[in-house]
């Protein structure tokens, strides 16, 4: 079966931009329809448990803008499924939870999730999520322990982590490989992030065509900094629809 792989373009750096001056500008949503308006496929936003970046009052705000589809990775606690679900649900669009581990001080996401010791909070939360009609992806590292433990009800995409492969272990990209076959077979569709950059995609999108969504962040509100993020973004695009 022949797909366009989707490109969801994480705009938290804007808001990081924001946050340090305590500003009401760069505004995230400014940025999430410059992504759509060049080919993002979807909207990927961070709330963290300092806020450091993307606050609460983002959150409507981006999902009444978002023309496409709406991701919120989040922590998979009590306080992110009262503030996320509830302006997620009942939506005319249906929007996006990817669970992610959150440790707190830690600069950027350091893993997958640990699904095997947190099954029952995890699987919990996940009906929670699912419930509301809201879709939900796990972040998960490409170990297939982890992956067969996420076989759980509600989960229809797994996004592996590919931080590792982009620190510059080459052999990752096989783990990947297998762990993306794996997830196929189980029904999931898979995801990749954490990263990803125009110097590193383009191996792993020729060697793993099992992954049909990247989320990527940093590299594509960095490189906006010097080329504009609708180039930014449409450099991506080229690279993963190549
Ligand atoms: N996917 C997940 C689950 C993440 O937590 C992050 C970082 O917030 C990303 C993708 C994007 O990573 P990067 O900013 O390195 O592209």
């Amino acid at each position: 079966m022949t797909h366009r792989n989707r490109l969801g373009a994480n705009i938290d750096h804007v808001a990081t931009i924001r946050q340090a001056r305590g500003e009401r500008y760069p505004d995230p949503v400014f940025a999430a329809s410059i992504a759509e308006l060049a080919g993002a496929d979807q909207i990927t936003c961070h709330i963290r448990g300092d806020r450091r970046h993307i606050i609460d009052a983002d959150l409507p705000r981006l999902r009444d803008a978002v023309q496409t589809q709406l991701n919120v990775e989040m922590a998979a606690t009590q306080e992110m499924c009262d503030l996320v679900i509830p302006i997620l649900a009942a939506h005319p669009h249906r929007h996006r939870i990817t669970l992610v581990p959150e440790r707190e001080g830690e600069v950027t996401t350091e893993g997958g999730l640990d699904v095997i010791t947190n099954q029952d909070l995890i699987r919990n939360v996940v009906q929670k999520i699912s419930e509301n009609k809201i879709y939900v992806s796990l972040f998960i590292d490409p170990d297939p322990l982890q992956i067969n433990a996420s076989v759980i009800k509600g989960i229809d995409m797994i996004e592996i982590n590919t931080a590792r492969y982009c620190e510059g272990h080459d052999e990752e990209l096989q783990r990947i490989k297998d762990a993306a076959q794996q997830a196929q077979n189980l029904g999931f569709e898979v995801a990749a992030g954490h990263g990803l950059t125009h110097h590193n995609l383009p191996p792993l999108v020729s060697m793993v065509p099992e992954i049909i969504e990247y989320n990527i962040g940093h590299s594509i509100i960095a490189r906006s900094i010097f080329v504009g993020l609708d180039k930014a973004v449409r450099d991506i695009l080229a690279i993963i629809r190549a």
